[in-house]
């Protein structure tokens, strides 16, 4: 074969590329995460679009592959159902089924793990996670959104599900709390 240096451009340059993996990607792929990205994962969790905001900007600012953990059954769109549920999942120690799972998670040695505070600790997916992936050796760097709150024992959770893993000390943000939209935009409309 020909050595074609247009063709090795572009492969370079795609190389290069972080990948967004979706559920698509996660069903086909087995391994095709290459390049100077492929050592750090982003994988977050979020409700309300705060956690994601901080992943996305992980992902862009360090080239780092992002992966959105999501159950396999989703939560329900109204607020406080969701809380009432993971109430009840984080008093039974439940693990959801996740939608999808990171192909080749062994090629990554970071992973930036993002995630709200639900019910004062970790959301029940970010325990599911370490225990559908294997994490020993690995990096763990946790960035937390929460309520006003604080983080909770969400660390200690975390530390817990992902025995091998070095955590890092966590970013840990207070940001917009979606009960509060709710409550004021239900008083506007004079409800
Ligand atoms: C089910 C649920 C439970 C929550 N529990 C807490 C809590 O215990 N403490 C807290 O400070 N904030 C709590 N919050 C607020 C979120 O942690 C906060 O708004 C977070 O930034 C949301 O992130 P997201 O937009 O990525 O979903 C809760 C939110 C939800 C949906």
């Amino acid at each position: 074969m020909t050595d074609d240096p247009s063709r090795r451009a572009v492969l370079t340059a795609s190389a290069l590329l972080p990948l967004v993996l979706s559920d698509a990607a996660c069903a086909q792929s087995n391994g095709s995460a290459t390049g100077p990205g492929a050592k750090t994962l982003v994988a977050y969790v979020t409700r309300s679009g705060n956690t994601r905001v901080i992943a996305g900007t992980i992902h862009r600012a360090l080239r780092a592959d992002l992966f959105e953990i999501r159950p396999r059954t989703p939560y329900p769109d109204d607020y406080d159902e969701t809380v009432e549920q993971a109430r009840r999942e984080r008093d039974r120690g439940f693990e959801p089924p996740l939608a999808a799972t990171v192909p080749a998670v062994a090629a990554y040695d970071t992973i930036f793990l993002g995630f709200p505070i639900w019910g004062e600790t970790a959301p029940p997916v970010i325990r599911s996670f370490p225990r559908t992936h294997d994490m020993a050796g690995k990096t763990i760097r946790p960035f937390i959104t929460h309520g006003g709150y604080g983080p909770g024992n969400s660390l200690s959770v975390l530390a817990s599900h992902a025995p091998g893993a070095q955590i890092a000390p966590a970013f840990v943000l207070e940001a917009d709390q979606e009960r509060r939209t709710i409550d004021q935009v239900k008083g506007w409309l004079g409800q």
